[in-house]
């Protein structure tokens, strides 16, 4: 399975923050917004990882993440001129994916929760279409919302309604079968002029291949697309962090635990940050599981 980062967008619901760098740079606490969603790419075992965004943003992007190689993994970059959609990701990334399953995450989501790395690797290991995570929101209006039956069978998909029959707000990464770049080329475009990601899990929906597994309590999910949701989710990493003395998303402790690197290119990244925090909890790190 290939993993596809999509952290392009204009932002404009983050301004003035936004205007001068890019969204997914922006720190929750103590580390930049994108380290989140690709700590789970890589949680859930995917190595190959394409990074979406802006031409603009790109540059940075490259700049804090290089080729992975110092994680030990591949990191691909492809721009998204203009923002025609979170469904245009499998098309810009139909070459990446070259005929393979995908797992495409949002560049703004964070997860957190107890278990949530197995479960990702159970879903990626069972994945039969299509694999939504559906988490209970306050605001449905604000989601794609999926409605599940009695026998918890996924039955709608609605993007953002006036009238939502639920509250499970569908997150936003998405583990897909080989087809869904074709289900992605066929799609018309919305009414706001993007291909939405939610006419191709309908699709799915339709060929009675899609999945929604709940994330329930013990489980925590932030979309950062507004100032008040990430200064929640950066409240939130602080203090899990200050009272549990771990750290969330943190890409080299991940890489040493997932035996994409070693202790000692563990160490040495953390050295070379040394004058941080972070730097000095990765040599500990680095020490401790040796
Ligand atoms: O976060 C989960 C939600 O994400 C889902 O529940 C919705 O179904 C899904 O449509 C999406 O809703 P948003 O309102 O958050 O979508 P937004 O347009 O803000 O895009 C989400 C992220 O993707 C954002 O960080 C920018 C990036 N993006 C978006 C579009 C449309 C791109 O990089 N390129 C794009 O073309």
């Amino acid at each position: 399975m290939k993993g596809i980062l999509l952290a392009g967008g204009t932002g404009t619901r983050m301004y003035p923050l936004t205007i001068a760098t890019s969204k997914q740079l922006l720190s929750v606490y103590n580390k930049p917004m994108v380290y989140y969603p690709l700590s789970i790419l890589m949680l859930a075992g995917l190595r190959e990882i394409l990074v979406i965004s802006t031409p603009a943003s790109l540059p940075s992007l490259r700049a804090l993440l290089a080729d992975g190689s110092q994680l030990g993994i591949s990191i691909s970059y492809a721009p998204q001129p203009e923002p025609r959609g979170i469904a245009e990701a499998l098309l810009i990334g139909a070459d990446h994916i070259g005929g393979d399953a995908t797992a495409l995450i949002l560049g703004d989501n964070i997860f957190h929760g107890a278990g949530f790395p197995q479960l990702l690797r159970d879903s990626v290991a069972q994945l039969a279409g299509c694999t939504l995570f559906g988490y209970p929101v306050s605001d449905p209006e604000r989601y794609g919302i999926g409605e599940l039956n009695h026998q918890g069978e996924l039955v709608s998909i609605e993007e953002k309604p006036h009238r939502p029959r639920s509250h499970n707000a569908i997150t936003g990464l998405y583990l897909y079968d080989s087809e869904a770049v074709e289900i992605a080329r066929g799609l018309t475009p919305s009414a706001r002029g993007e291909l939405e990601i939610t006419d191709v899990n309908r699709s799915y929906l339709h060929q009675g291949r899609a999945q929604l597994t709940q994330l329930g309590r013990g489980f925590t999910w932030f979309d950062t697309g507004t100032p008040d949701s990430l200064h929640a989710a950066s409240q939130y990493v602080q203090v899990i962090e200050a009272r549990q003395g771990i750290r969330v998303a943190c890409l080299e402790e991940i890489a040493l635990r997932m035996g994409y690197i070693d202790q000692d290119a563990c160490y040495q990244l953390g050295a070379e940050m040394r004058n941080s925090e972070y730097g000095r909890y990765l040599m500990e790190i680095a020490h401790s599981l040796g």
